[in-house]
C-alpha cells in the first residue's frame, strides 16, 4: 500500500554529525537480559529492528570497565578488546538492513555492585549505593581516577569504533551512571573543580562529550543522553532548573541529545500511570537551545502523535524503546501504509522484567521478542503451512486468539469458538479495570488481523462440548479455555483451604469483575503478588469502600518490581485511602471477622471484614479436556489427530505467557516431536 503522505515527515532523513540517520525513528538504548551473555541472540534481536525500518538501532547499557560491573544484570560490555567480536554481530546485524548502530557507553559508578569484578566502587564522593540494599559503598573518586575514568571511556569509544558503531553515547541519564551522579548535587559533595557550581559538576560531562568527539567525531556521531528532569522536585535535576542550564552549556556539543526524564521508572512509565508522549512537557524546552537533532520517548505507537512531535518542533527524532519491542516493524508499516497493523505496546512493562529476572527479554504484544536467533522465529515471517490441517480452538482470550492468528496466517482453516459474546478472555475483563484499558490491544491486535483472514471464522456464544467436537471435523483441537481465580484461598502462603473461605461474603476477582458488590469494610487478601490485588483495592476504594489489602509478602504487588511498578502502586494505595498490612497470612473467616497470622512470629490478630476478596491462585478450565481425553479412540475415529491444551487452561500464568503459548503451538504443531533443548543455546567455550 502506498504511505499516507502525512507520514512523509516521518520518513525524512536527519544528520547527526558525520552520519545520516535514514529516517526519524530511533530505537533508543534498551536492556534485553542477552547483553554480553548471549551476544548471538542479542545481535539478530537488533538486526530486526533494523529490517524493520529503524534508522538508529542501539545497545543497551555497555559497561566500559571492570568497575561498572553490572551483575548479576546482564547489560553489554566493553571492558577490552576481546569483547569486540560479539559487539561486532549486533553492529554487522544492524549494517545489514541499511541502520546506523549505536552504542550507550556507561559507567555505573555507585550503581555498579561489582560482585562479579570485585571492584570497588566510585562515586563523586563516597556513598552508600541509593538504589540496593548491597551493604557495600562506593569511594570518593581522586583526580586520578577521573583522569583514569576519562582513559578509559576514550578507549571504549575508540573500541566501539572498531566493533562497528556510527553512534557513540555519553550516559547521563536515569541517576545511573558517573556524568549523571557528578551532576547530581546529592551525589556531588566535591569541593574541587567538579563539584560545587553546576559548572563544576557539568564538567566531567563536558570532558567526555570533548574526548569522545575528538577520539571518534569524524566518523562516528557523539550522542548524549539526558534526564532533564528527575520528578523529584528541587531535591534533583528540575527541566525548569538545572536540567535547562546543562543543556544551555553544552548545546552545540553532541551531535544528538536524547532527552528524557530519569529515574528508569518514571522514563518507562506503564500505562496505567503515564499516557503515550507523557514526557513533552519536560523534554520540549531542549530544541530551543541547540541546533543539534533532539530524540525523545513517550511509548509513541500512533503515526499522528509522532508527526505532531515533529511538527510542532518538540522532537526532531521519534525514540522508542517499548514500541519497538513491541512491534519491531513499526516504521515499515508506517512506509507501506499498514500502519493500521502496528502492534501496538501495552505498557505493561513485562519487558522490562528480563532484565530484573536476568533472563531474555520477552512482550506480552510480540511473543518473538528474544526469539529470533534461538528459535529462528521472526515477528512478521512464518513457516509455511506444511499439512492441511483444520483447526478448532476452543477459547477466544489471549492464547487462542493469538494461536488462531498465526494459524491463520500459516494458511490452516480456523474455527475460534468462544462461550462468550465477546472475545479477549481475561484481558477483555481486565482491561476494565482502572488503568489497564491500554492492555485491550492485546485482543484488539488480534481481532483486527483475524478479521481480514478468509480462512479463519469466529463463532462468539459458541460454547463447545465433546460431542461437537467429535462431530466438529476439525482434525486438531487446541483447548485455551483459560482458568478462574480460586475461592478457596489456596495458593502460595496457603496449601490447604482457609476455615470459612468458599462462599458467602468471600468474592473472586472473576466475582468483582462480573459486578458481584463487596460489602464495606472489605478486606483484599493478595498472595498473588502481581498488579490484580492492589488494582481490585484500588476499584473498591474508589467505590467508597474501607479497604485493607492484606498480603504475606513484605509490600504491595510484590513482583511488581519487576515491571518497575511496585513503588508507583503502593504511593497510590497509599494516597487513595487503602490500608495496607504487610507479611500477614489469613487463618480463618467467620462471623465478620478475618483472623490474621504474622508470617514471621505466628502472633494472630483480628479484622472485621464484611467481605474479602481472595486473590490467590486459579485453576484451570480444564473441563472440557477431561471430557476428550475420556473419549480415547473415539476421537481418532472421529478424524481428530491432536487434541492440545495451551495458556492459561494448561497452567495459569502472565498474558506474556498466554500469548507466547498460542504462537508456539501454532508454529510448531507440526515440528517433529523430540527430546532435544527446544532453542538454540550460547555455550562458553572451554
Ligand atoms: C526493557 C527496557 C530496558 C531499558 N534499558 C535501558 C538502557 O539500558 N539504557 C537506557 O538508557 N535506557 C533504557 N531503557 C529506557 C528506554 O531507553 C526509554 O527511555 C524508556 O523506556 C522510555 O521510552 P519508551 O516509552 O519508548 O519505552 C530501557 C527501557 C526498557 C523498556
Ligand atoms: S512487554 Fe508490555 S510494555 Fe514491554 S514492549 Fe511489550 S507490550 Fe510494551
Amino acid at each position: 500500500m502506498p504511505r499516507d503522505p502525512r507520514f512523509d515527515i516521518l520518513f525524512e532523513p536527519v544528520r547527526l554529525g558525520p552520519v545520516v540517520a535514514k529516517n526519524r525513528f530511533f530505537q533508543v538504548p534498551h536492556c534485553n537480559g542477552m547483553g554480553h551473555a548471549k551476544p548471538r541472540a542479542h545481535a539478530a534481536m537488533r538486526g530486526v529492528k533494523a529490517e524493520g525500518g529503524w534508522a538508529v538501532v542501539s545497545t543497551e547499557e555497555v559497561e566500559i570497565h571492570a568497575s561498572s560491573d553490572l551483575s548479576p544484570y546482564v547489560e553489554g560490555r566493553l571492558w577490552d578488546d576481546r569483547d569486540l567480536p560479539a559487539l561486532a554481530l549486533l553492529s554487522d546485524a544492524v549494517h545489514a538492513h541499511g541502520a546506523l548502530a549505536a552504542i550507550e557507553l556507561v559507567h555505573g559508578g555507585m550503581n555498579a555492585s561489582n560482585q562479579y569484578s570485585r571492584d570497588v566502587a566510585i562515586a563523586p564522593s563516597a556513598i552508600a549505593s541509593p538504589d540496593s540494599y548491597t551493604p557495600s559503598q562506593a569511594r570518593a573518586m581522586t583526580k586520578a581516577d577521573i583522569r583514569a575514568y576519562r582513559r578509559w571511556h576514550r578507549d571504549a569509544a575508540l573500541r566501539a569504533r572498531r566493533a562497528g558503531f556510527d553512534v557513540i553515547y555519553v550516559y547521563a541519564g536515569h541517576g545511573l551512571s558517573l556524568p549523571m551522579h557528578f551532576l547530581q548535587a546529592r551525589h556531588n559533595r566535591r569541593t574541587d573543580e567538579y563539584g560545587g557550581s553546576l559548572v563544576n559538576r557539568a564538567r566531567l560531562l563536558r570532558e567526555l562529550i570533548e574526548d569522545t568527539k575528538d577520539a571518534v567525531g569524524d566518523t562516528c556521531a557523539v550522542a548524549v543522553r539526558f534526564a532533564v528532569d528527575e520528578l523529584r522536585g528541587a531535591d534533583g535535576i528540575e527541566s525548569s532548573g538545572e536540567g535547562r542550564e546543562v543543556v544551555a552549556l553544552l548545546a552545540e556539543l553532541p551531535d544528538l541529545w536524547d532527552v528524557n526524564v530519569s529515574d528508569w521508572a518514571n522514563d518507562s512509565m506503564p500505562s496505567r500511570f503515564a499516557p503515550e508522549g507523557f514526557q513533552e512537557d519536560k523534554v520540549r524546552f531542549v530544541k530551543s537551545l541547540t541546533s543539534k537533532p533532539v530524540v525523545g520517548v513517550g511509548r509513541f505507537t500512533s503515526p499522528d502523535a509522532m508527526v505532531s512531535q515533529i511538527r510542532r518542533g518538540v522532537l526532531d527524532m521519534i525514540g522508542a524503546a517499548r514500541p519497538s519491542i513491541a512491534d519491531p516493524f513499526l516504521p515499515r508499516k508506517i512506509e507501506s501504509g499498514e500502519q493500521d497493523d502496528i502492534r501496538e505496546c501495552i505498557g505493561c512493562n513485562i519487558c522490562v522484567s528480563g532484565d530484573y529476572t536476568m533472563t531474555p527479554i520477552r512482550c506480552t504484544q510480540n511473543p518473538t521478542m528474544g526469539e529470533e536467533w534461538r528459535k529462528g522465529w521472526h515477528p512478521e515471517r512464518l513457516p509455511p503451512r506444511t499439512a492441511d490441517d483444520a483447526f478448532l480452538i476452543v477459547g477466544a482470550g489471549p492464547a487462542g486468539l493469538e494461536c488462531a492468528r498465526v494459524l491463520g496466517r500459516r494458511g490452516h482453516a480456523v474455527v475460534l469458538a468462544e462461550a462468550t459474546a465477546e472475545l479477549g478472555g481475561r484481558v477483555a475483563r481486565e482491561a476494565r479495570l482502572p488503568g489497564l484499558a491500554a492492555w485491550v490491544r492485546v485482543r484488539d491486535y488480534r481481532v483486527q488481523q483475524l478479521n481480514k483472514m478468509s480462512t479463519v471464522e469466529i463463532c462468539r456464544g459458541s460454547p463447545v462440548t465433546a460431542d461437537q467436537v467429535l462431530e466438529f471435523g476439525a482434525t486438531r483441537v487446541v483447548l485455551a479455555t483459560g482458568s478462574r481465580w480460586r475461592v478457596d484461598g489456596v495458593g502460595r502462603a496457603n496449601t490447604d483451604p482457609v476455615p470459612g473461605f468458599g462462599a458467602g461474603t468471600v468474592l473472586t476477582p472473576d466475582d468483582v469483575m462480573e459486578g458481584r458488590e463487596a460489602a464495606s469494610p472489605v478486606v483484599v487478601f493478595d498472595d498473588d503478588h502481581y498488579y490484580l490485588g492492589a488494582i481490585l483495592a484500588e476499584k473498591l476504594r474508589s467505590a467508597g469502600l474501607a479497604v485493607t489489602l492484606v498480603t504475606p509478602a513484605a509490600c504491595a504487588s510484590a513482583w511488581t518490581v519487576h515491571t518497575l511498578e511496585q513503588h508507583r502502586i503502593q504511593q497510590r494505595l497509599l494516597d487513595s485511602g487503602v490500608a495496607i498490612l504487610a507479611n500477614h497470612n489469613v487463618k480463618g473467616y467467620a462471623g465478620g471477622t478475618l483472623r490474621l497470622a504474622c508470617t514471621y512470629t505466628g502472633r494472630e490478630s483480628a479484622i472485621a471484614a464484611a467481605s474479602v476478596v481472595t486473590v490467590t491462585a486459579r485453576v484451570s478450565n480444564d473441563a472440557l479436556a477431561l471430557e476428550l481425553a475420556a473419549l480415547g479412540a473415539r476421537l481418532a475415529t472421529a478424524g481428530v489427530v491432536s487434541v492440545t491444551t495451551i495458556g492459561d487452561a494448561l497452567a495459569p500464568s502472565t498474558i506474556a505467557a498466554a500469548v507466547y503459548a498460542g504462537h508456539r503451538h501454532a508454529r510448531e504443531f507440526d515440528a517433529p516431536e523430540s527430546d532435544a533443548v527446544p532453542f538454540l543455546r550460547e555455550l562458553p567455550t572451554a
